[in-house]
């Protein structure tokens, strides 16, 4: 048997390619319009060098930090994502495999497995939400939340219901009923591993989102809850502010891009923020998370938590990000891949290639822990930054 085991992020993103139906696989992939953004993400952090030492390196480094209160064994989370018809097992894997490596899971509210199925599996789990249908309704899901016993509150509020691709985008059903799956049947038989995966977990995925149903009713589908998301009016600060108070414990906002929405979240006290563009997968034309970082952290950093994520493939990457201002990253597609590459043991794998990239990289810089990293580790390119607001 070929060795499941892969070395890099680029490994696994083509061994999820191979794996994955078409449609499955273009999902994950992404990106909107041009896809400036979603390559601007990756191309970025290629732009950015190191400044290595050659003595007096420190022999043994400490990756470990905070974020929200919980300890994590590296600067690295689980970026929330609907993780609809990767893997039989879903977030529950992903909350494994983060809970094998000590961090924290991010769970979509978009997830096709329940909160409720999730933070037994990985009880450091921050629970995201976007501005969705009623207060009333908002409220309710924060309680179910609470009650699940999750860690923290993820906001994400920059998503602009985007739906075109230069490439196009794949066909994915509301439902999988006969006709949905005689359309697919071309590519789902093609990929029989990934089908083999399905069948033996004894049901087929589901496209629904538990979730974000109501008490006592069904879990809508995928789309039905999307539909309400895209019917429901924008939040004012002051409905973000109700949310942060609603909830009560550490609040997170993610998808921050500007330093006066930094400092807008500042003033209604959140525990944390993540300079964030979804991945590349919104409004397009907005720069790299990581050119906007350096601004956000100097206007903001000393009073919250800073995070970021958009791009991060290797620890190289999360170094830089952190030299840069992050207190940590959170990584989107990169566990996407690991999921559909190998299940659990794929995701684990992505968490050890950056560890060992985050351990080599703190090795040449002479640093000895995540905390001592600064500006100056980093070779940035004149211009590199974006500083808007
Ligand atoms: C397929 C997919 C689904 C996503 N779903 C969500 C989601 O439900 N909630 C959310 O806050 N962000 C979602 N995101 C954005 C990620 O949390 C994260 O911001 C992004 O993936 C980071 O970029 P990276 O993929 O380059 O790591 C999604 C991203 C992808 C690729």
């Amino acid at each position: 048997m070929a060795n499941a085991w892969f070395e890099t992020v680029a490994e696994a993103q083509r061994r999820a390619r191979r794996r994955l139906p078409g449609s499955v696989y273009s999902a994950l992939l992404a990106g909107s319009e041009r896809g400036r953004t979603y390559r601007d993400n990756l191309a970025a952090f290629a732009e950015l060098g190191f400044a290595p030492h050659v003595a007096d390196l420190p022999a043994k480094r400490d990756l470990g930090t905070t974020v929200m209160g919980q300890q994590i064994s590296m600067p690295v989370l689980i970026s929330p994502t609907g993780v609809q018809a990767v893997h039989p097992d879903g977030e529950v894997a992903v909350a494994r495999a983060a809970a094998a490596r000590g961090t924290v899971m991010g769970l979509s509210n978009f997830a096709s497995k329940s909160v409720e199925e999730v933070v037994p599996a990985n009880p450091r789990t921050f629970f995201q939400m976007y501005w969705m249908g009623s207060k009333d309704s908002m409220a309710g899901h924060m309680e179910r939340a609470r009650d699940a016993g999750v860690k923290g509150l993820i906001v994400t509020l920059d998503w602009t219901f985007s739906h075109s691709r230069d490439w196009g985008s794949p066909w994915i059903p509301d439902k999988l009923d006969l006709k949905a799956m005689a359309r697919l049947a071309p590519q789902t038989l093609a990929r029989p591993r990934w089908l083999l995966g399905f069948v033996k977990s004894g049901r087929l995925p589901d496209l629904t989102v538990p979730n974000v149903s109501e008490p006592g009713r069904p879990a809508p589908t995928f789309f039905g809850a999307y539909g309400e998301w895209m019917r429901t009016p924008p939040p004012s600060w002051e409905d973000v502010r109700w949310m942060r108070e609603q909830w009560g414990g550490p609040f997170m906002l993610k998808g921050i891009g500007r330093r006066d929405d930094a400092r807008r979240a500042v003033d209604i006290g959140v525990t944390a923020i993540s300079v964030s563009n979804h991945g590349g997968n919104n409004l397009d034309g907005t720069p790299a998370t990581i050119r906007l970082l350096p601004g956000i952290a100097a206007a903001v950093g000393h009073e919250i938590e800073v995070l970021m994520d958009g791009g991060v493939r290797r620890g190289g990457d999360v170094v830089k990000a952190v030299a840069l201002g992050a207190r940590a990253v959170m990584i989107g597609r990169a566990c996407l891949w690991g999921l559909a590459a190998n299940g659990q043991a794929g995701v684990e794998n992505v968490l050890d290639v950056l560890r060992n990239g985050i351990d080599s990289a703190l090795l040449g810089l002479g640093r000895a822990s995540v905390h001592d990293l600064v500006p100056g580790d980093v070779v940035m390119p004149p211009g590199f930054t974006r500083e808007i607001g």
